[in-house]
């Protein structure tokens, strides 16, 4: 076998199976990443409108938003157990979301990720993918 299909075989197919989820750390490791994401949320100049539009107080935000990405990526789906179902876009219809405030999200989740263990092949796979929700969540311009 070339040594190039090798390395293909043995690397981890995201987005088949658990295969994501495990990337990015389990649910221990989702947990921080959301954290993480979140406290960039509030230190960034450029999410200050993002960041308004959410409760002052963002524990259950954050447990929420680390519960969907767990199943999202494959995992468990813990945001099911614990508030039912959800469709992204709905869940958004009430904010005004533009280009500018998707594009300030993703900024938040690309800092978050900065301080990950994860390999940049996996950063990269996991930006490319929240484009598709984040995108989906824009309601204008
Ligand atoms: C495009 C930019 C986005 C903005 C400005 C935004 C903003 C918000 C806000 C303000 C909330 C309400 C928080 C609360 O009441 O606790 C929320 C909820 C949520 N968001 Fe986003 N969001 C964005 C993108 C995303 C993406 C890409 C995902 C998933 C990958 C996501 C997943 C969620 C989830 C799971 C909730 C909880 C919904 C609920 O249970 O009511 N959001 N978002």
């Amino acid at each position: 076998m070339e040594v190039t299909e090798l390395k293909r075989k043995n690397k981890p197919q995201y987005g088949i199976g658990d295969a994501s989820y495990q990337a990015a750390g389990g649910e221990s490791g989702i947990r921080k990443l959301v954290d993480d994401f979140y406290d960039a949320m509030e230190r960034l100049p450029e999410a200050e409108k993002i960041r308004n539009m959410h409760p002052k107080d963002l524990d259950m935000t954050r447990d929420k938003l680390a519960r969907f990405l767990c199943g999202w990526l494959g995992g468990p789906k813990l945001y099911m157990e614990k508030y039912g179902s959800i469709r992204i876009p709905q869940a958004h219809s009430r904010f005004e979301i533009g280009s500018k405030e998707r594009d300030a999200w993703l900024l938040c989740m690309d800092t978050a990720l900065k301080n990950q263990p994860y390999t940049a092949e996996f950063k990269h796979y996991l930006m490319k993918q929240l484009y598709v929700p984040a995108e989906r969540s824009r309601n204008r311009d």
